[in-house]
């Protein structure tokens, strides 16, 4: 009987286990969409990518954007564990298939955790510089 007692507690356990670690996972891959605005969307990189733009983007990343989306822009700096947002992932296909313009808007407008950097940078070139960074990560 007390065998029968602990094995159902056990499996409680792995099923409330099972649940809440799907639920972490669920939330961690699903931030809402974040609609970009048409002007935005097909905005042309006015910034020529070349050695010197990505030398300044990775400096303006590693002052401004490396605390939460990591080195190598994985999502994983030091603050993304005390938010309650996913960074995403700036190697993956899905970022990469976004328009500069897209990047560039999410950048300068932010929303929630994600801060609005276009106080901190008020050149829009600065901004340009580090979508070019952005470009290089993952390759
Ligand atoms: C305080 C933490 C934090 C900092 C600092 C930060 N970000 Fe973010 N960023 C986030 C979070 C959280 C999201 C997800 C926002 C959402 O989807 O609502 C995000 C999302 C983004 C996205 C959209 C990602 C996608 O998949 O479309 C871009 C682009 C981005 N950040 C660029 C930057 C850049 C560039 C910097 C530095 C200039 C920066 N971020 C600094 C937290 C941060």
């Amino acid at each position: 009987m007390r065998n029968i007692g602990l094995f159902k507690k056990s499996l409680a356990t792995v099923v409330l286990g099972a649940s809440v670690a799907a639920m972490v996972a669920f939330t961690a891959e699903t931030n809402d969409p974040w609609p970009v605005p048409a002007e935005f969307e097909k905005m042309k990189n006015p910034v020529k990518s070349n050695a010197e733009s990505i030398a300044i983007g990775k400096e303006l990343f590693a002052k401004h954007c490396k605390s939460c989306h990591g080195k190598f822009g994985e999502g994983d700096g030091p603050k993304a564990s005390e938010l309650k947002t996913d960074c995403g992932d700036f190697t993956s296909d899905k970022f990469k298939a976004q328009s500069d313009g897209a990047i560039f808007y999410k950048t300068k407008k932010g929303r929630d955790e994600m801060p609005n950097f276009g106080k901190k940078m008020t050149d829009d070139e600065e901004i340009w510089h580090v979508v070019n960074f952005l470009r290089t990560l993952g390759k």
